[in-house]
């Protein structure tokens, strides 16, 4: 616990992360001791947790200890749930939304989210070359758990062939179809932009690892690698595979991110001024404005199959697998 004062938060507008050293795994309702805030390696996640507690009393009573009269909480929609469970205790909550997922209800966008789709259109952008340049298929993975937001945008921002998404489920012989055609034509070779939580038709998502403390305990990962074998195995194309990985999720934020994440603040601060409890701040039809906290707690915002975006690139030609 430490106050902090202006001088603490000068110059973090361009800072990506946390300085608060937050977790993104734990849950007060089911707190593993071993595995707390303060434990994040590698080894205590493999290990089975120990039985888990609720510490929520004691967090109220750090609150109460510390006289804290609001607190304002900014994540996505995990850190969203467990605050609304806070407010229903009785405690004032402000929401602001920040994941790289951009899945959070009610708000079209998230903070975080415009940088990593920067980072994976530069990513996707410079594969190019040599998928160009020696005629293969270039597969490149991105996070973004259940949503396929960051594929999508960043998959239409580099000009991706091929875009799999969570949300709809691809065909084996649709993408083959496409790489093996592609590679038939002048273009010669195939750039495709892969959701890590993208499936095939009548399959499974593709699970990293299992990190049993955590309240949302699957991590996704591998797809990638699956999909690029098979293509390659198919297609006879060769075929490369690049995972992004937690290089979306550093860095410097992008400037509109730094604009975004100001107004969001701002008007948080707004709130806490007018007394205003359990709301989530949130952008919407270009403007900030916030919802109640309810509304977007325990869900997630998945792309709707007739998304704006989804229509536009399938315009210019873009397969979605399907
Ligand atoms: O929710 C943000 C996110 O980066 C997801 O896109 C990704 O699936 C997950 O977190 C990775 O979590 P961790 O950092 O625990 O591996």
């Amino acid at each position: 616990m430490r106050h902090l004062t202006d001088a603490d938060v000068s110059g973090v507008v361009g800072l990506g992360g946390t300085l608060l050293g937050s977790s993104n795994r734990c849950n007060p309702r089911k707190f593993h001791p071993s595995t707390g805030a303060n434990h994040h390696d590698h080894v205590s996640s493999l290990l089975p947790p120990d039985a888990p507690i609720d510490v929520t009393d004691r967090c109220l009573a750090t609150l109460r200890a510390h006289r804290v009269d609001t607190l304002v909480v900014v994540g996505g929609d995990g850190t969203m749930t467990i605050a609304e469970d806070f407010a229903k205790q009785g405690v004032r909550v402000i929401g602001v939304p920040k994941t790289i997922d951009n899945d959070l209800p009610c708000t079209d966008l998230t903070f975080g989210f415009l940088t990593a789709v920067a980072t994976a259109t530069d990513a996707l952008d410079r594969v190019h070359t040599t998928g160009k340049s020696h005629h293969r298929a270039m597969v490149v993975e991105t996070m973004g758990r259940n949503a396929g937001w960051l594929a999508l945008f960043a998959g239409v921002a580099s000009g991706a062939d091929v875009i799999l998404l969570p949300e709809i489920p691809f065909s084996l012989e649709s993408v083959c179809a496409t790489v093996a055609e592609r590679q038939r034509s002048r273009k010669g070779y195939s750039i495709l932009a892969v959701a890590e939580g993208a499936k095939p038709v009548g399959g499974m998502q593709t699970v990293a690892r299992f990190d049993p403390a955590s309240p949302d305990p699957v991590r996704l990962g591998g797809i990638g690698a699956l999909l690029g074998k098979q293509i390659e195995d198919r297609t006879g194309v060769e075929t490369r595979i690049t995972v992004l990985g937690h290089i979306q999720r550093g860095g410097a934020p992008i400037a509109a991110d730094r604009v975004l994440a100001t107004q969001f603040g701002a008007h948080a601060v707004q709130l806490l001024e007018a007394g205003a409890a359990s709301r989530l701040v949130v952008w919407r039809e270009g403007r900030v404005s916030d919802v109640a906290l309810a509304d977007a707690a325990g869900k997630q915002r998945l792309v709707p199959l007739d998304d704006h975006l989804i229509a536009a690139a399938r315009e210019i030609g873009t397969s979605f697998g399907d």
